[in-house]
């Protein structure tokens, strides 16, 4: 299935690893490469010398491209954007802001820039700005999301905006691949069915939470501030939710999940750490290599899509 995103990528599989914090780390990233997608190293709040250093784990496992999800809201943002260029990575993923400040140097080093965007307003802008491509991703993904399905938000950005759509959210196997191409996306990106892969670095007892999950397990905390995040139901988001009904600041709850998905992640505490995990959590059922995952949904999709 060749696309302009898998040229632009110099990759066999259009399929990219979402960069998630604490969970897109230099194993993840090596194995959804060597397996013919984009690995991602998640840089979320990590300091620059920390992202350095998993950008070499990954390079040492594997020679294929990897990429880097910068978050912008980081206060490392500035020192990442740099390492990134000082490391040779092709390919950047943006989140949480915008990334226009860095244009200049990423294009002057070749990098690619692939912005998530949740609307067609900020698809637009991107484009505008010198994106390469963008990710859609809807509200079904786990972590921060925007209001916008996937169903909805993939081919009103493929619409607005002439550079190639990657589309997020909700996409678990090759029916969703399928799908994601039928609305005009030329890729697709994939959190939740990686965090349960045998090479993810995730605490057992999340990946079996995941496994288990069903399809109306996950609830969505901070939406009244404005800050939505997509997890599985536990006790923390029982509190969260009822602290937010209570009307308690925006600080007060974040302060309530400072830490949380390194706990859940780490230490496999998935009663009081944050599980982020998308709706299809509910059709993941078992632990494969990420090998494994991506022939399986490939071959599925290509069925389907005849190619
Ligand atoms: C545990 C977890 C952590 C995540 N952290 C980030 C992040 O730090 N930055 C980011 O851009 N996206 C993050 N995401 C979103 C993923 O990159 C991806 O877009 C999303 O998981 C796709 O939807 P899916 O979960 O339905 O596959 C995270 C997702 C999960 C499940």
């Amino acid at each position: 299935m060749n696309t302009r995103i898998t040229e632009l990528l110099g990759i066999k599989h259009p399929i990219i690893q979402g960069g998630m914090a604490w969970v897109a780390e230099h194993h993840l990233a090596a194995a959804v490469s060597e397996a013919g997608g984009l690995g991602l190293i998640g840089g979320a709040n990590a300091p620059a010398e920390v992202v350095r250093e998993e950008i070499r784990k990954a390079k040492a496992l594997t020679k294929k491209p990897i990429g880097v999800n910068v978050m912008l809201l980081s206060p490392h943002a500035d020192e990442i954007a740099k390492v990134v260029v000082e490391e040779g990575i092709g390919v950047v993923t943006t989140g949480a802001g915008n990334p226009e400040k860095y244009i200049e140097m990423w294009k002057a080093a070749g990098v690619k820039i692939i912005p998530v965007v949740a609307s067609v307003a900020l698809a637009k802008r991107m484009e505008r700005y010198g994106a390469d491509a963008v990710v859609a991703e809807g509200c079904e993904s786990g972590g921060h999301i925007g209001e916008q399905t996937t169903m909805t938000l993939v081919p009103q950005v493929v619409d607005a905006v002439s550079i190639p759509v990657i589309a997020a959210g909700g996409i678990g196997d090759g029916r969703g691949i399928a799908a994601a191409f039928m609305l005009g996306a030329e890729a697709v990106q994939i959190g939740t069915r990686f965090v349960v892969s045998d090479e993810s670095i995730v605490h057992e007892n999340y990946k079996q939470r995941i496994i288990k999950a069903k399809d109306i397990d996950s609830a969505v905390t901070g939406r009244s501030h404005g800050h939505p995040v997509r997890c599985l139901r536990n006790q923390m988001t029982r509190e969260y939710v009822k602290l937010e009904q209570e009307g308690k600041s925006f600080e007060e709850l974040e302060y309530l999940t400072l830490g949380k998905l390194r706990e859940a992640v780490q230490e496999g505490d998935i009663t009081n750490g944050t599980v982020m995990a998308g709706q299809i959590a509910g059709m993941i059922y078992k632990k494969q290599t990420c090998k494994e995952m991506i022939d399986e949904m490939m071959e599925q999709a290509e069925k389907l899509l005849n190619r």
